[in-house]
């Protein structure tokens, strides 16, 4: 799994790191898509024909989170308490679930009935649970996206929330 997200290293605990590690095991067990997949597949299915790859996007995202945190510990950490792990293990977990969404049907690629019923933030979480990732995790997966502004997202995950739609919503701009 290494190979696929180098910043798996990033995680200090062991632990967290191990969980976050077997989380995306896990996902790959249950979806039709596999690690080089995400090398090829668009990062997301709500811009038609969207240029930047699965990975590209969502290790762009996990850089972003953790430079941003890093500034926020630099310049308001007197102020504020952040858990750059929580922010590096969320940001590498927001999309796993996205793997549960897709399904194979003659060699292409279509979005998945579950995926329909369920999408990537509620799938995400399912799975970490499993693996044993801590509440504030799987609370930042769960936040990342537009279902999150229902909540009141942690710190870590409005950083987490931010850094995946400054990535994101320019792609939109290419629509049309
Ligand atoms: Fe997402």
């Amino acid at each position: 799994m290494e190979a696929l997200w180098p910043e798996l290293e990033w995680i200090q605990g062991p632990t967290l790191r191990e969980q976050v590690t077997q989380t995306w095991i896990k996902a790959f067990e249950r979806s039709p898509l596999d690690p080089d997949d995400l090398h090829h597949i668009p990062f997301t299915l709500l811009v038609p024909n969207c240029p930047a790859t699965f990975m590209e996007h969502k290790r762009c995202v996990v850089h972003i989170a953790k430079a941003g945190a890093e500034a926020m510990q630099q310049f308001l950490g007197r102020a504020l308490a952040i858990d750059l792990d929580t922010v590096i293990a969320g940001a590498i977990l927001a999309d796993v679930g996205k793997l549960l969404e897709y399904e194979k049907v003659d060699g292409q690629l279509r979005q998945s009935e579950r995926g329909r019923a369920l999408r990537h933030p509620f799938t995400g979480v399912a799975l970490a649970l499993e693996c044993g990732v801590p509440d504030a995790v799987c609370h930042a997966i769960a936040a990342h996206a537009a279902e999150g502004d229902l909540v009141k997202r942690s710190t870590e995950a409005y950083i987490v929330h931010h850094a995946d739609f400054m990535s994101f919503l320019p792609f939109k701009n290419l629509e049309k």
